[in-house]
């Protein structure tokens, strides 16, 4: 079929297999740039197919020649329906990890469920043995609790009073005012439920329960802080109660893993567009702005970057791991620096429909954003006619 994009709201229907190859290529070329990394040869990514997940798999495999389970939940193509983007992306991650002669096996179910967490341990006791990395980069507006049933939704919502603030439709480059309401009580509880620390903790007593963590293991989950003019919506809000038990978690695992002298971390990383953060208001508007400020001053990293320089510089530097004041890693150091925050602050000041195209990297969005579906590749023809039915190799 002819593969176009097609777009409801903030989200894309259609996702291009062509352009997911070439993400996927773009990515595994700038970790082969980067150079051999001292880093993990057995490594489990929950969260594995887009966004940070996909490039802690990429970084992983073509980083230390590591062998990779990655699980994600993604929508296989059908009789004229594209598959997802995540889909796509994990099709070409195996062919290129395949013919590089790594180990790459995926499993595509909900990594909330007891059934895959037993499936992963299976796969592992079969084809590895155990892993020493755990990535844990889930992103979920929804989670199905494996022992009341019930389903949780999160909300992205501001505490205590409503929050008002500019936003942009990246879409048509509208810039208007958006207030949003505060959460109630069950919100907060939902969000911590969805995106918290507690499905990391249990799939980390899984595998240890099970027998399948080396001595030594690691896991790491992605957090974010950002700066004041988000923090209403973001970190003072609903998600930022959700990534206080994430960072508080990665101590309780570390004490559960100090008999096998194993140890969770938490990554701050930077904003990025993804396609969770393209649902949260204001974040569009303030990611415009900070591309437009990092990129004139040499700085910006997309996942890809951002994880390479986590594993390099970071977790794998033979030495110990850097850490901030509240026990966490910082690869967000360079958007939260001062001249890079005072600039985007400024720009905020004056943003307005008129002037966002010429202030903001408008552009720069909206192709991070296309390209996330695998649209918008200049390599990719996207008039040929292109087989939408990709396998995923090891998924029958
Ligand atoms: P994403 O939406 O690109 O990736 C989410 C991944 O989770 C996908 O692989 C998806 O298939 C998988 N997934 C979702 N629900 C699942 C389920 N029930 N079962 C199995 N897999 C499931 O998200 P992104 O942005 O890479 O986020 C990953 C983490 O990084 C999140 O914790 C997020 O808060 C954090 N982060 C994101 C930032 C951003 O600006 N995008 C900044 C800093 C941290
Ligand atoms: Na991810």
């Amino acid at each position: 079929m002819i593969i176009e994009p097609r777009m409801r709201g903030f989200i894309c229907l259609t996702a291009h297999p062509e352009g997911a190859a070439q993400n996927v290529k773009q990515q595994i070329a700038y970790v082969k740039s980067k150079g051999e990394i001292n880093g993990a040869k057995k490594v489990l990514v929950i969260g594995a197919s887009t966004g940070f997940g996909l490039s802690s798999r990429i970084t992983s495999a073509f980083g230390s020649n590591a062998a990779t389970i990655g699980v994600f939940f993604e929508k296989p193509a059908s009789e004229g329906k594209t598959a997802s983007p995540g889909w796509y992306n994990s099709a070409a991650f195996e062919k290129e990890a395949h013919a590089a002669g790594l180990y790459a096996k995926s499993i595509n179910g909900d990594a909330f469920s007891k059934e895959v967490k037993q499936e992963v341990i299976d796969l592992i006791k079969a084809d590895l043995g155990q892993v020493d990395l755990i990535v844990y980069s889930l992103a979920s507006p929804v989670r199905m609790h494996p022992e009341t049933g019930v389903l949780h939704r999160s909300a992205l919502k501001p505490i205590g009073q409503t929050f008002s603030n500019k936003t942009v439709d990246f879409h048509t480059g509208k810039v208007s005012e958006v207030s949003i309401a505060p959460a109630v009580e069950e919100d907060i509880e939902n969000t911590v439920t969805v995106m918290g620390g507690e499905d990391w903790a249990m799939w980390i007593d899984a595998l240890k329960a099970a027998g399948v963590l080396a001595d030594g293991a690691l896991t790491v989950a992605y957090s974010y802080i950002g700066p004041s003019l988000t923090e209403a919506v973001y970190r003072k809000g609903t998600i930022g109660r959700a990534k206080d038990h994430l960072e508080a978690t990665a101590f309780e695992i570390t004490d559960k893993l100090k008999d096998i002298h194993g140890k969770a971390y938490v990554s701050v990383n930077k904003a990025l567009v993804t396609q969770a953060s393209s649902a949260i208001p204001v974040i569009p508007l303030y990611i415009s702005l900070l591309y437009k400020t990092m990129k004139e001053m040499g700085l910006h990293e997309g996942t890809i970057e951002q994880i390479q320089r986590l594993y390099a510089e970071r977790l794998y530097t033979g030495g110990d791991v850097p850490l901030d004041d509240k026990g966490r890693i910082r690869i967000d150091d360079w958007e939260m620096r001062d001249d890079v925050q005072a600039k985007v602050a400024e720009l905020w000041k004056e943003a307005d429909t008129d002037n966002l195209a010429q202030i903001g990297d408008l552009e720069g969005y909206r192709k991070d954003f296309y390209n996330l579906f695998g649209f918008d590749y200049s390599n990719v023809d996207y008039k040929a006619d292109t087989n939408e039915m990709v396998n995923v190799e090891s998924i029958k």
